[in-house]
């Protein structure tokens, strides 16, 4: 072989191969979540695998769930070794996730045929879900609308949100609609901004979000957990070079967090609004939060509004009460959601969860 043919053959190889390797690493990542779990039936696997899918902060998952199936009782506490102990030092967004997961787990029972009532203990240590089979028929539209509610980190058009939305939500326990180009929008803002700026220079959020991140489809596959390339926004040749050059160590680092910083800075103006989730400032009221969280999102859901929650500024306990009081709202803000619609295809959950059997236990 000449060697103009061998730098051909060459040159076609490792081009090849490169093809290879982009569409390894850009292949939408693939969680198979395991839902057996001894001594449940399958349809009760069936209804905690889509309790599973609520949102939580950092995608931990910091539920312990027990199930009582004789008595047809669960009961949700927190799983003290996955609390984000930097950014989230009172538990407040691990109580939250918990009522989003005890109000996604009620949906599915009812999404399943079943009548379900809720008990908070007095502390907000403990959530109880009762269930029993009521015989009614099964509701694959809520269970479809629960699978398909995901966060969106993407670019959201200049489109504003419809009266109609705007009326229905009205009717969501705890949702306040904070229109684009209004003082309240600019206030809630700049309190957002503040925070991230806050955030950016803390080193210890900055460790702890890292290790919440995920650097391969393999890393997240693995742990079925935490924050992966598509999570965050990055997908098709940005997810290629993420996960080829991105580490932990360079994620602790400056670069890092400040292009963390001009992120949230697009994703804070770029909206057509803010949608808040206001509650008492207790643990239950936080338990509360959560539930409205999920009544609040799926409602977008069903009407193809995209939600990603920005929480800096609520997780600064000052920075809530400033927005209480500035907006001079009955109950403090706990979630802020950034909604909007983007240009395209109404986006997917990445199904990023564990396997049921890893955090419940049956009694
Ligand atoms: C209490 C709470 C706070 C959250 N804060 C943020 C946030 O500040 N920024 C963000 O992009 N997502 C935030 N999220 C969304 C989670 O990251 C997301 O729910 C999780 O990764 C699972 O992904 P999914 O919502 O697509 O199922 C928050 C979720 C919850 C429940």
């Amino acid at each position: 072989m000449t060697l103009k043919k061998k730098i051909i053959w060459s040159t076609i190889s490792v081009f090849v191969l490169l093809c290879f390797y982009v569409c390894y690493v850009a292949r939408p990542v693939d969680v198979a979540t395991d839902t057996e779990v001894e001594g449940l039936n399958s349809e009760v696997e069936q209804i905690l695998y889509y309790a599973g899918l609520a949102p939580s902060s950092h995608n931990a998952q910091m539920w312990d769930v027990k199930v009582y199936p004789a008595e047809g009782k669960i009961v949700i506490s927190p799983d003290t070794s996955r609390l984000l102990y930097a950014v989230d030092q009172e538990s407040r967004e691990a109580y939250i996730s918990m009522g989003a997961y005890a109000r996604s787990c009620m949906l599915a029972f009812e999404a399943y045929g079943y009548n379900t009532s809720l008990h908070v203990s007095d502390n907000g240590q403990s959530i109880t879900v009762i269930y029993t089979n009521s015989g009614m028929a099964r509701d694959e539209g809520l269970l479809n609308l629960m699978k398909r509610r995901h966060t969106d980190k993407r670019e959201y058009t200049s489109a504003a949100i419809p009266e109609f939305f705007q009326e229905g939500l009205k009717g969501i326990r705890g949702a306040v609609f904070v229109p684009e180009s209004t003082e309240a929008f600019s206030l809630i803002k700049d309190q957002t901004l503040s925070a991230a700026e806050e955030q950016r220079d803390n080193q210890e959020i900055r460790d702890e979000l890292a290790d919440w991140l995920r650097f391969s489809n393999w890393e997240a596959e693995k742990k079925k957990d935490g924050l992966t390339a598509e999570q965050n926004g990055i997908t098709g040749l940005g997810k290629v070079i993420y996960y080829t050059f991105g580490t932990r160590w360079f994620a602790k680092g400056d670069t890092f967090a400040q292009t963390g910083y001009e992120m949230a800075q697009r994703q804070a103006e770029n909206c057509a609004g803010y949608l808040l989730i206001i509650s008492n400032d207790t643990n239950i009221g936080y338990i509360e939060a959560g539930m409205h969280l999920t009544e609040a999102w799926l409602y977008a859901v069903r009407n193809d509004i995209e939600v990603q929650p920005m929480s800096f500024a609520v997780e600064n306990k000052a920075r809530r009460f400033a927005i209480q009081n500035a907006l001079k709202l009955p109950y403090t803000p706990q979630m802020v959601l950034r909604i909007g619609y983007v240009d395209g295809a109404y986006g997917t959950n990445a199904l990023v969860r564990r396997d049921l059997k890893d955090y419940i236990e049956v009694k």
